[in-house]
């Protein structure tokens, strides 16, 4: 009898910790992810395309790649979530000559609303860290 519970604790304790360990080695979260699921989708819609790291278009890349906005320094960050405001609110993006061609991709007011929401809580949110 004792000897059955003392292997069912053994299993038990075993199972805890490997669950711990796969937990730890799973990568974490990156908060690209934690974007919420409106703005992420205006972004893949209407900017991704030309803002990312395997762009063909080396000017949008280089001011600005969202795979990489979660590895910049805070600075970095509330800089590039200042230019994205800046850009929407002044409709340079996504920019003109693409939007005529790729009218779907335009920004509507409401989109335009969420994205500078979206990129004002977070700068704010930086801003007030600590870190
Ligand atoms: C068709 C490609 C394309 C799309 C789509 C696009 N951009 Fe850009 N973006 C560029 C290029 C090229 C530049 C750099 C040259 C320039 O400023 O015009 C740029 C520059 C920027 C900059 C830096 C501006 C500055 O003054 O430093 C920001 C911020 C930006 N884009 C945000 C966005 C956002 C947000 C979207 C979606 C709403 C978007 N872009 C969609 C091509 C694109």
């Amino acid at each position: 009898m004792r000897r059955k519970k003392i292997i069912s604790v053994a299993i038990a304790l075993f199972l805890i910790v490997s669950t711990a360990v796969i937990a730890a080695n799973k990568p974490a979260k990156t908060k690209a992810n934690k974007m919420p699921d409106n703005v992420h989708a205006i972004i893949k819609k209407s900017c991704f395309g030309c803002h990312n790291t395997n762009s063909q278009n080396e000017d949008a890349k280089e001011d600005l790649d969202f795979n990489k906005l979660e590895g910049l320094s805070k600075m970095q960050k509330i800089g590039a979530y200042k230019d994205i405001i800046d850009v929407v609110e002044e409709n340079e993006m996504p920019p003109e000559k693409f939007v005529q061609k790729h009218a779907d991709k335009k920004l509507t007011a409401a989109e335009k609303k969420t994205l500078i929401d979206w990129a004002k809580k977070e700068a704010n949110a930086l801003m007030k860290a600590k870190k």
